[in-house]
């Protein structure tokens, strides 16, 4: 469960450029659920996402995962928790490296193990078998490295990677939004399908309305630092496409 209360989040204070980005948010999400947030530009969606993975820390309000009070805790204090992607496909892989070398690296994240986990036959085995559920075909390039590939397929990887270790909090900001429709569907059905399987609370940021209605259990509307609009589980099944449409478009 992630708890955040009366979280604040101000940029340049006192200054002329003052920007309340986040300002003043409740938010309970359980465990497995996967909110999808929606907003126009500048509503401070990122910026929450970057208070829950502690790449920010924020100007008042805690916040808690379980139990645990993570409010200061910085973000690699926090890795074991959380997986993420960005929108950029290059920034969560090594270029250079090959696509197992970008695994094995994932695998340690935030565990101290020895680098012989990726010379290990089954982890290779492990790491193919993942790949192919992906049905891309990337599972026989795997020694190929990761800067030979389409944004698409790097993304793809990313998000199989964030997983690799132990996490229970899946961050996804804009994922597809620099990827063609067809891998941005591969990307987003992977989402959801390990967002599954691990049993992880899951947040999307999107401002693909048509994915904001097929994933999801619930809808969170953000406007200049604020939520605007919550629409639960049981709201969100009644919706059909079209009132999403008309409400958020
Ligand atoms: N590091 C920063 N320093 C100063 N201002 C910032 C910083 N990060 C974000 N902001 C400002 O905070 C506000 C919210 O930004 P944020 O990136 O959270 O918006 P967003 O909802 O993710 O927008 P988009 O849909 O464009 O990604 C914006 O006005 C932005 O310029
Ligand atoms: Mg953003």
């Amino acid at each position: 469960m992630i708890n955040i209360t009366n979280i604040h989040k101000v940029f340049n204070k006192g200054r002329a450029n003052q920007i309340n980005a986040v300002n003043g948010i409740d938010l309970t999400l359980k465990t497995e659920e996967f909110i999808v947030i929606v907003g126009s530009n500048g509503s401070g969606k990122s910026t929450l996402l970057n208070l829950i993975s502690g790449s920010i820390l924020p100007s008042s309000g805690t916040i808690t995962f379980d139990s645990a009070d993570v409010t200061k805790l910085a973000d690699y204090e926090r890795s074991k928790w959380i997986a993420r992607v960005f929108q950029n496909p290059m920034s969560g892989t090594a270029s250079e490296l090959s696509i197992l070398d970008n695994f094995r690296l994932a695998a340690i994240r935030t565990k101290i193990k020895g680098l012989s986990i990726g010379v290990n036959d089954a982890f290779k085995k492990h790491v193919k078998e993942k790949i192919a559920t992906l049905g891309m075909g990337l599972e026989n390039k795997i020694e190929q490295p990761m800067g030979t590939l389409s944004g698409g397929q790097r993304q793809a990887l990313t998000l199989l990677m964030s997983v690799m270790d132990e996490c229970k909090i899946l961050l996804l900001d804009e994922p597809t939004a620099a990827l063609d429709p067809r891998s941005a569907e591969i990307v987003m059905r992977t989402a959801d399908k390990l967002s599954h399987e691990f049993k992880l609370t899951t947040i999307l940021v999107t401002h693909n309305l048509k994915d904001a209605y097929n994933y999801g259990t619930r809808i969170i509307q953000m406007g200049e630092g604020v939520i605007i609009k919550d629409v639960d589980t049981q709201y969100k099944q009644s919706l059909k496409q079209n009132d999403l449409f008309e409400w958020f478009g």
